[in-house]
């Protein structure tokens, strides 16, 4: 083989290798979420009479609707003129990223587009939390406060802040599935370090807790 024969074939070779991680990483789709529906849901004090955690899924799909709306619902601006959101977050920091995993992959919620960036083409449902029903949750939520958006801040109120914060974003989601008849229940039982490595996080991005969504299991 000559040397230009062996250039060619080492390249063959180095694309066969390399092209699997490509084409897995490139699967994976920017989503155009569909615009939230303000005309749908049920009253808030019937909403709040039936909000609970459920911890048994069906494994059928969110419609795409859904979970539009239901993004929205959980941290989407709802006042586009300031950009703040549907909730509230000390001094305005907005610094909790909802990744959103599914079975086909990981995506974060960009809240101004109102679309999925995707982050990875791995079904990392599992490592989101310990017990058995988290794999079978269409949907797990994984809330990541980005410490770097906190300004100067001492650590201990980062941590405080970003925790209050999630619950605020965590509680609405939970009206939007009580409101819908969706089973959820937040979760605060993960092995922080495991998941926060699949994610590829940086250190200052720090899991807050997670939240599985889905159809009630029939
Ligand atoms: C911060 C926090 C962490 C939680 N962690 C878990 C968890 O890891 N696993 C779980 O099954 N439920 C978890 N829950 C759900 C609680 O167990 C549940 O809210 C509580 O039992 C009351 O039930 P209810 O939500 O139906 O009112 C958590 C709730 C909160 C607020």
């Amino acid at each position: 083989m000559d040397r230009k024969s062996l250039q060619a074939a080492c390249l063959v070779v180095a694309v066969l290798l390399i092209a699997p991680t490509l084409t897995s990483g490139q699967e994976l789709k920017p989503i155009q979420l569909l615009e939230p529906q303000m005309d749908t849901g049920k009253p808030l004090m019937q909403v709040l009479n039936s909000r609970g955690s459920s911890r048994a899924f069906g494994s059928e799909k969110l419609p795409m609707q859904m979970l539009s709306n239901m993004l929205w619902a959980g941290f989407g601006v709802n006042r586009p003129d300031s950009g703040k959101r549907t909730a509230p977050s000390a001094m305005n920091w907005q610094e909790i990223d909802i990744y959103v995993a599914t079975a086909d992959g990981l995506y974060v919620y960009d809240a101004k587009a109102h679309a999925l960036k995707p982050v990875l083409a791995k079904d990392i449902r599992a490592l989101t939390g310990g017990q058995p029903f988290v794999k079978d949750a269409p949907v797990n939520l994984v809330y990541v406060a980005d410490f770097s958006k906190m300004g100067d801040a001492e650590e201990d109120v980062k941590v405080f802040c970003s925790a209050a914060n999630t619950g605020f974003i965590s509680q609405n989601v939970y009206l939007y599935c009580a409101s819908e008849g969706l089973a959820t229940v937040v979760r605060g039982l993960i092995d922080r370090p495991a998941l926060e490595k699949a994610m590829g996080l940086r250190p200052d991005q720090k899991v807050t807790l997670a939240q599985s969504v889905g159809y009630p299991k029939k």
